[in-house]
């Protein structure tokens, strides 16, 4: 029976605009699209990982508005449980996301309101759910002493810990030993260990710094070239899998966290859960929106079917 997953992170409503390019300072340029959905890399994660089949618990703060709602609307209908606080006096958050028409890619501004408050107290008030998890997950849009001592909490109960790491950050090296997996995206991996990351090799030599500042695996993504995963033993390259024309490539280290994190609580090995994470993503990347684009379980395994190990 696979075991609970306690993710701490951020929820903010996404206003993601569609257009040729980004508008210059003092410009005003007009889109092609405009959408609103639910967002926040943490709640991304914890949709993930719960359509993936997790039982998913999300530690975050919200305010008491329309945002609110739709958080925990998004969260009822994915099954992930809410381990949150509501603060009537703040707000909740907010991203903009630019989305170039011609690549999918992006650039994001994000608010995170309520969740900007998270602190120490609120993650020991959730001691008990990250103790009894067999997974936590955290990221960095909350502040970082909220990520640090959950993971501290994980890790001395003998939880499973991931932090991706993103946006990225200066990260003390107290917080990478309690890692057992870190899973930055190329800027990410550069900002943890300096080693500019443009191949795969480049990746490898980035996770050997990770591993020698105390994380116990790195998993390097790497976008269309998938994931480098390194622990000691272990170096693997895992290929993204291709599930259909891509539209959009935002929160696609999400969908990959979630589904790694999914696979991970049910006892997977980890490069067994880094695919699943891959197929994960290789199907959000061909819908647009980030929660809304993370495929069932159904959608997960026949992508995996499709492309088996040679
Ligand atoms: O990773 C994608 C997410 O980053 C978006 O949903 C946006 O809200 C930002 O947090």
């Amino acid at each position: 029976m696979a075991g609970i997953i306690a993710i701490l992170g951020v929820f903010v409503a996404d206003t993601a605009y569609r257009a040729e390019r980004a508008p210059r300072m003092g410009e005003t340029i007009l889109g092609n699209k405009f959408a609103l959905g639910p967002g926040g890399k943490g709640s991304n994660q914890a949709v993930a990982a719960a359509r993936a089949g997790g039982e998913v618990h999300f530690i975050s703060r919200l305010g008491q508005d329309d945002f609110a709602d739709m958080a925990l609307k998004t969260w009822a209908e994915a099954g992930v449980t809410a381990a949150v606080t509501q603060d009537p006096d703040s707000f909740t958050g907010a991203a903009y996301i630019f989305i170039e028409e011609a690549s999918g890619d992006n650039a994001i501004i994000i608010c995170p309101g309520a969740a900007g408050d998270i602190s120490v107290t609120d993650i020991e008030a959730r001691r008990d759910l990250i103790e009894s998890a067999a997974v936590f997950v955290t990221q960095l849009e909350q502040p970082m002493a909220a990520a640090e001592r959950g993971l501290s909490i994980a890790r001395a109960a003998g939880v499973k810990t991931i932090l991706n790491p993103a946006p990225a950050a200066e990260i003390p090296a107290t917080m990478l030993a309690l890692c057992d997996f870190v899973t930055p995206n190329e800027s990410e991996a550069e900002g943890i260990t300096g080693v500019a990351v443009h191949s795969i090799s480049d990746a490898e030599n980035a996770a050997d710094v990770m591993l020698s500042k105390g994380v116990g695996a790195a998993l390097v993504t790497l976008g269309e070239q998938g994931v480098l995963f390194k622990d000691r033993e272990n170096c693997t390259h895992i290929p993204a899998m291709v599930a259909g024309p891509v539209l959009e490539t935002t929160g696609a280290g999400d969908a990959f966290n979630g589904g790694f994190a999914a696979a991970l609580a049910e006892g997977k090995d980890p490069v067994s859960a880094a695919r699943f994470g891959c197929a994960v993503a290789g199907i959000s990347v061909t819908r647009a929106g980030t929660a809304p684009s993370m495929p069932t379980r159904d959608e997960v395994d026949a992508l995996l079917a499709a492309n088996p190990i040679i």
